[in-house]
């Protein structure tokens, strides 16, 4: 008789951002003239940039000719891609193209890492956390059981509070695996260089290793604040570090990201490179050939200017939730390097019964804190990504309900 992975069944029933989903669809069913505002989950609004249209369409139209037709492509992407990555994100970074590999997403790369690493590691998470990092390891078998009120039995969860920036400490039990997101989903704050140092120094005195997701670097501004855990000397020795053009160029239904797992890196003599590579080889076939050509555009000077303003435009609207939030009495944070602002909700009220408010009383939706761990109570996400314009009525309509 078949059995199934009982990992799975420790898993809450559904996905953070499923759940809310329902939420949203069953209050629209039951209020189908509402015009609800979506700041949940973080995805992008504005449409892909024309050099990145144009170069999918050139692309799909080669796909459409016996003289280009391409078949399977190479796994772990198009050296073009795996270069052009190179050339422009890791310049003057001890990172090479062949240790760049080309996936469908940061969410498929952080959750599948687990992959190359053995069960018996143990793990730590920020908390709040981003939570693909925790389920993926409780599907592992590699996070114990669930203890009510206290989280998996066996993950290292460090706190990220108020009062430390929700920056995470250093643990004093060493963990194998770290991962780290920085700027940070949820709270939306990030690390400067030397702080990030320290965690670098630490993996390397440990032989721990760091996993770093760098999905929101686009959106830094703040000087000192680094764009890749490779810009800390060292880095290379203990961290694989993952990136995606999802909010950097719009993404999210493209699907496009990479994975950087440096050849300096081994565990026990091992090469992660080489494991990573086995792994993505025989797991999947690679992205597809227009997409790759898509995202290579993102790297022309005009591809450039137009992602930076749209980033530009997404920025705009993380300051006026700030400051609109703020005018009204709430304490907010994050929401500079990062599309993510994350609010102290009202006292009284637990992160859930704040987003009940927020989409019955003014139908706007966004995340509640304690959907990203036990330290995420007391909080919420809202996310920049909409319109100017119903990021600027969302505001109205919350600080209206709160003033
Ligand atoms: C989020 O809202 O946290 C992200 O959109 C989730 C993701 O990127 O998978």
């Amino acid at each position: 008789m078949a059995k199934v992975n009982q990992n799975f069944v420790k898993l809450p029933a559904n996905y953070l951002f499923v759940d809310i989903a329902k939420k949203v669809d069953a209050f629209q069913k039951e209020n189908p003239d509402a015009e609800v505002l979506r700041l949940g989950i973080g995805d992008v609004t504005l449409p892909l940039v024309q050099p990145v249209v144009d170069a999918m369409v050139a692309a799909a139209r080669e796909m459409g000719d016996a003289k280009t037709f391409r078949g399977y492509g190479p796994e772990a992407g198009y050296p073009f891609l795996r270069e052009a990555i190179a050339r422009n994100d890791y310049a003057g970074l001890p990172i090479n193209a062949d240790e760049i590999f080309v996936s469908d997403g940061a969410k498929s790369d952080t959750g599948s890492i687990g992959d190359i690493f053995s069960i018996d590691n143990t793990v730590a998470v920020c908390d709040p956390v981003y939570p693909v990092y925790v389920d993926t390891n409780v599907m592992a078998g590699r996070a114990g059981d669930y203890v009510e009120g206290k989280g998996f039995s066996k993950i290292l969860y460090m706190p990220c509070l108020e009062e430390n920036n929700f920056l995470p400490q250093l643990p004093q039990e060493v963990p194998d695996l770290i991962y780290l997101c920085f700027p940070n989903n949820p709270s939306g704050v990030s690390m400067p260089k030397a702080e990030l140092q320290k965690w670098v120094d630490y993996a390397n005195a440990h032989g721990s290793v760091i996993l770093y997701d760098a999905a929101y670097e686009a959106f830094i501004v703040t000087p000192g604040v680094p764009h890749s855990i490779y810009e800390c000397e060292g880095a290379e020795k203990c961290a694989i570090e993952f990136r995606s053009f999802s909010k950097t160029a719009g993404f999210t239904g493209t699907r496009c990201a990479f994975t950087v797992v440096p050849k300096a890196l081994t565990v026990e003599g091992v090469s992660l490179n080489k494991l990573w590579d086995r792994r993505q080889s025989t797991k999947m076939n690679g992205v597809s050939y227009p997409i790759q050509r898509a995202a290579e555009a993102v790297y022309t000077d005009e591809g450039q200017r137009l992602i930076r303003q749209n980033i530009a435009y997404y920025q705009q609207n993380a300051r006026i939730i700030m400051a609109g939030l703020k005018a009204a009495g709430f304490t907010v944070y994050g929401g500079v390097d990062s599309p993510y602002v994350w609010l102290k909700v009202p006292e009284g009220m637990t992160s859930w019964q704040f987003f009940d408010v927020l989409l019955k009383e003014c139908a706007v939706v966004g995340t509640p804190g304690s959907g990203f761990g036990l330290h995420g109570e007391g909080f919420f996400r809202l996310t920049a990504f909409n319109t100017k314009e119903n990021t600027e009525k969302a505001v109205e309509r919350i600080t209206k309900r709160f003033q």
